[in-house]
């Protein structure tokens, strides 16, 4: 009997404080009419200073490990993933191992950004499927908010993003009951890295902070939302059709989609191309913006406990960023 990675315990925490578009108003040349025309969000989430993505990964971990009836000693391998880690380095696995009390378990971190929980899903899926590690911690948070340029440069960027986090328990079940992760697509294509990146601080600049690139910008994140718009719209329908095909099963079939929540407009048009019943896509961007990494988890765990997602149910995953990259998971829940 072949070994299926089940997530047998999901957790998300967002910060108590809530940034509705009239907060943002205040900072920076927009509307709340502009921001919820162009990407349905009507608040998101901040953080205040000195809690970093850590702390909120630690929150949702706990959240899910109660959930897994799991306790520290238990986890024996942890996937921290974030593109906002509390430090440049070490990343946050061992940051979140150390907070949640762990044992002296392996810790890697995941820097895919928009993808990074499937992407994350993906190495715990292998560990677990074979056999290396039976309770796997995966957990994806940002703080996006201390970092976006809140002047009418970086408004495109600033009103989309939020904070938050979300995490799984990953274990193996041999009992054939079909239940688990059928599969997860990868995807990427570096050519359009500066599409949607944080440029600075880069160790190619020597010395690599230098005061012209806080002048200009250059250590804010930013993008070309059109073309970002574009690319997301096609590409993760194309992920989703690569995994029912790779599990001959047809978008009928697909019972929930929980796609990355990077603008309500983008979750819209990805319904329409794979023709699925928007009652069936999962989105919660008008509360939380943009988290990046932790959007995906945080839907699917909203999604559980609301009772949309059932036993039995086909889960599909769908995340599009900064790479690009793209990818999609399948799971029989
Ligand atoms: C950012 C985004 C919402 C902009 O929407 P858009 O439909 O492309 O924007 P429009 O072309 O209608 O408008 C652009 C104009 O709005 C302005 N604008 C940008 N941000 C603004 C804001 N927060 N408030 C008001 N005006 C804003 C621009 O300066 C531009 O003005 P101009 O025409 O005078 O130059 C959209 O491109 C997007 O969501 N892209 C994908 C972003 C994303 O998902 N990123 C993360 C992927 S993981």
């Amino acid at each position: 009997m072949s070994i299926k990675t089940v997530i047998t315990g999901i957790g998300h925490f967002v910060p108590p404080k809530v940034v509705t578009n009239f907060d943002l108003e205040k900072r920076m040349t927009t509307s709340d009419e502009w921001i919820q025309q162009r990407s349905g969000i009507k608040e998101r989430r901040h953080v205040e200073p000195g809690v970093g993505s850590s702390d909120l990964a630690v929150a949702a971990a706990r959240l899910a490990m109660s959930d897994a009836k799991a306790d520290p000693g238990d986890i024996d391998f942890v996937i921290a993933a974030t593109l906002s880690p509390d430090h440049y380095f070490p990343g946050n696995g061992v940051i979140v191992q150390a907070k949640l009390g762990l044992g002296p378990v392996g810790a890697l971190d995941v820097r895919d950004q928009c993808c990074g929980f499937i992407y994350a899903l993906s190495v715990g899926d292998q560990y677990v499927r074979t056999g290396t590690y039976k309770k796997v911690l995966v957990v994806a948070s940002e703080v996006q908010s201390a970092n976006l340029d809140y002047s009418d440069r970086g408004r495109d960027m600033a009103v989309l993003f939020g904070d938050g986090a979300g995490a799984v328990i990953l274990e193996p079940d041999a009992s054939g009951s079909g239940r688990g992760i059928l599969s997860v697509h990868l995807f990427s294509d570096g050519r359009f890295v500066p599409d949607l990146w944080m440029e600075k601080p880069s160790p190619k600049d020597n010395p690599t902070f230098q005061e012209r690139f806080f002048s200009e910008g250059k250590f804010f994140p930013c993008m070309d939302g059109k073309n970002v718009f574009k690319n997301a719209c096609q590409r993760m329908p194309e992920a989703v059709m690569a995994g029912l095909k790779h599990n001959g099963l047809g978008i009928e079939d697909l019972d929930v989609l929980i796609p990355h929540q990077a603008n309500d407009r983008i979750s819209q048009m990805v319904a329409r191309a794979l023709k699925i019943p928007e009652d069936k896509v999962v989105r919660n961007i008008h509360r939380y913006g943009n988290t990046t990494s932790a959007s995906i988890p945080i839907a699917l765990d909203e999604a559980v406990k609301d009772g949309r997602i059932h036993p039995g149910h086909l889960v599909g995953l769908t995340a599009f960023g900064s790479g690009y990259t793209w990818a999609s998971a399948l799971i029989r829940w």
